[in-house]
């Protein structure tokens, strides 16, 4: 049986409408999202509060996690081992979890500590007891977690080349860059945008002033995209050090993507996080997170106006998501030298189920 997405991008049509509007797949790739790595948080979130909801988490992986440090970070479920409250709502500060419903304890690990009006119960308190726990990876202060998460090496191992000279570890926490929108579209089609600097002319006037189109390159690798984006003449560059593998190009946007729906971008200001989250078929929360490494160069480049090129995009994957609804449209082609981030997502879509 032939692949539903070609592999020679040529050959190649574009993923059917159904994978955008059919309730039924959309509930099956997100079954698959459980076999990923997916973004918990900076470290530096916690440095206001110890304690920080996930709550991305539970719409990703249908678990509400909770992180937690007391120097050691740790990725725990937010779920009381009693009948099953909700621990923490909100980030705070705090030695011990305390479950709101009956007061039940457990430490910043997780392990259960207290619960009133349990004396004489049988074998209590035992393992089950204590909260689950979740894999952690942590890369440069950034972690990952899931519940069966496998095969991230090659991510990791590109973004280490690629990066290992910022030292992200010890951005700051931008509480004042944080975003959450909900938007009227299927999440794939806010991943496909994303994938392509295609659209940038046409969408983007005020980046498209800032990036050299003809340079503008995409590279694909096992679970991930990236886009970079030269500065034009005059636009705000990175510095690069010779140990980069770009030494000597003006770089002005790395744009990580990572399966299923984890965007890095990293600007010479720092690093915007950009969560994707599936709420229904035609519903997606996009969730930004961001963390400051040189505050002279915010407000410059590429990465200067996030708000306005947000609303840029939105409007056109809601738009397309009216048109992928309709019964005249079903697929389309891709262009080999514009959309082979978007083919590579496919792929891997299509491979998912
Ligand atoms: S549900 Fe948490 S103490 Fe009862
Ligand atoms: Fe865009």
């Amino acid at each position: 049986m032939s692949p539903l997405i070609n592999p020679d991008i040529r050959e190649a049509q574009t993923l059917p409408s159904l994978y955008y509007t059919d309730d039924g797949l959309f509930s099956k790739l997100l079954a698959a999202f459980s076999g990923s790595w997916h973004y918990a948080g900076h470290e530096r979130q916690l440095t206001e509060s110890n304690v920080l909801p996930l709550d991305h988490m539970e719409a990703l992986v249908g678990e509400p996690m909770l992180m937690t440090t007391d120097g050691d970070v740790r990725c725990i479920s937010n779920v009381c081992t009693h009948r099953g409250m909700l621990i923490a709502s909100e980030p705070c500060s705090a030695q011990t979890l305390r479950c709101p419903y009956h007061g039940r304890t457990f430490g910043l690990d997780g392990c259960f500590r207290n619960m009133p009006e349990f004396e004489g119960v049988a074998g209590f308190p035992s393992p089950s007891d204590n909260l689950a726990s979740f894999p952690v990876h942590r890369w440069k202060g950034i972690l990952f977690s899931g519940t069966n998460p496998t095969g991230f090496e090659g991510c990791i191992e590109e973004l280490q080349n690629r990066l290992e000279w910022i030292p992200i570890e010890n951005f700051e926490h931008d509480p004042s860059r944080h975003r959450s929108y909900e938007i009227q579209a299927n999440w794939a089609l806010y991943v496909d945008n994303y994938l392509e600097g295609l659209h940038i002319p046409y969408v983007h006037a005020d980046l498209h002033g800032s990036l050299d189109y003809d340079d503008y390159r995409t590279e694909l690798f096992e679970g991930g995209v990236l886009q970079i984006g030269i500065a034009n003449e005059g636009e705000s560059a990175f510095d690069l050090p010779e140990s980069s593998p770009d030494y000597g190009e003006r770089v002005a946007a790395y744009y990580y993507w990572l399966y299923p729906g984890l965007m890095l971008n990293f600007y010479p200001w720092g690093l915007s996080v950009n969560l994707v989250v599936p709420l229904s078929v035609n519903r997606t929360r996009i969730i930004y997170h961001g963390f400051v490494g040189n505050k002279s160069m915010l407000g410059k480049g590429a990465g200067g106006d996030l708000d306005k090129v947000e609303a840029e995009d939105q409007e056109i994957v809601e738009t397309t998501q009216r048109g992928v609804d309709a019964g005249a449209y079903d697929r389309g082609r891709y262009s080999p030298t514009r959309e082979a981030g978007v083919h590579h997502f496919h792929r891997m879509l299509t491979k998912s189920l």
